[in-house]
C-alpha cells in the first residue's frame, strides 16, 4: 500500500461470512487505542509520550488494524536508527521493528502478515540497510510470524527484557 491508501483483509466468523479488517495509517486519535491493544498483548508498556514521538517521527510505518466497526485490533511501529556500519566509520540506516500486537480474537487471520508487509514497504524507503528486531525467545508465534518473512536470528541478547528473559536478534536485508 504506499500506506497512504487502506488495505482490506476479509475474514468470516460464526456470525458472519465476510467481514472486513482494514490496514491504516494510525492517527493521534488512534494512539489510546492503539496503548490499550499493547497493555492486552503485550507485557512490555510504553508511556504515552513514546508513541507520541513515533508517530510523529514514522508516521508512514505506523499502521492500525481496524474490525468491521472501526474499533482498532491491532498494530504496528518502526523507527530508522542510524548506526555505523561494521567495517567504516559510515553511518547506516537500520529499520528496527518497535512493537507489533494483534488481539487474541483475531489472531490467525492474517493480520500482522498484512500490517508488517505495508508496513516493510514504507520503512524501506529510508534506503535501510537491513530491518532489526528483538523477539522473546520463548515467544514461539513471533519467531514463527518473523521466519515466514525470511528473519534470521543474528544472536542472543542476554536478559533484555525486564524480567529477565533472553532475546533472539532477528535481521533480513531488505
Ligand atoms: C505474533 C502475533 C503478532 C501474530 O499475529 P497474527 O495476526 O495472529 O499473525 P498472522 O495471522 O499474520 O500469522 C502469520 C504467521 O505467524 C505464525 N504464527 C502466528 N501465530 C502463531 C501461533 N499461535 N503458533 C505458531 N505460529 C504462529 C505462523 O507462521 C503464521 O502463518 P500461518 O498462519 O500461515 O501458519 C500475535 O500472536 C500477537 O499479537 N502476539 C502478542 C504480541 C507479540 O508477541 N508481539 C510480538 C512481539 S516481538
Amino acid at each position: 500500500m504506499g500506506t497512504d491508501k487502506e488495505t482490506r483483509i476479509n475474514y468470516s466468523d460464526n456470525i458472519s461470512d465476510n467481514k472486513p479488517i482494514i490496514i491504516r495509517r494510525c492517527t493521534l486519535e488512534d494512539l489510546e487505542a492503539v496503548i490499550d491493544v499493547n497493555e492486552r498483548e503485550l507485557p512490555e508498556d510504553y508511556p504515552y509520550f513514546f508513541y507520541k514521538s513515533i508517530l510523529d517521527n514514522y508516521p508512514e510505518s505506523f499502521l492500525v488494524a481496524c474490525d468491521d466497526t472501526g474499533k482498532v485490533i491491532g498494530y504496528i511501529m518502526w523507527r530508522v536508527e542510524k548506526t555505523p556500519a561494521i567495517h567504516s566509520l559510515k553511518l547506516i540506516n537500520k529499520g528496527h521493528l518497535v512493537s507489533i500486537a494483534v488481539l487474541k480474537d483475531f489472531r490467525r487471520l492474517g493480520v500482522a502478515t498484512a500490517l508488517l508487509n505495508n508496513s516493510m514497504k514504507s520503512v524501506k524507503k529510508h534506503k535501510i540497510h537491513e530491518f532489526v528486531l528483538e523477539v522473546r525467545v520463548s515467544n514461539y508465534s513471533a519467531i514463527n510470524l518473523y521466519k515466514k518473512f525470511n528473519f534470521t536470528t543474528n544472536s542472543i541478547k542476554d536478559r533484555y527484557y525486564r524480567d529477565g528473559e533472553n532475546a533472539y536478534f532477528m535481521t533480513l536485508k531488505p
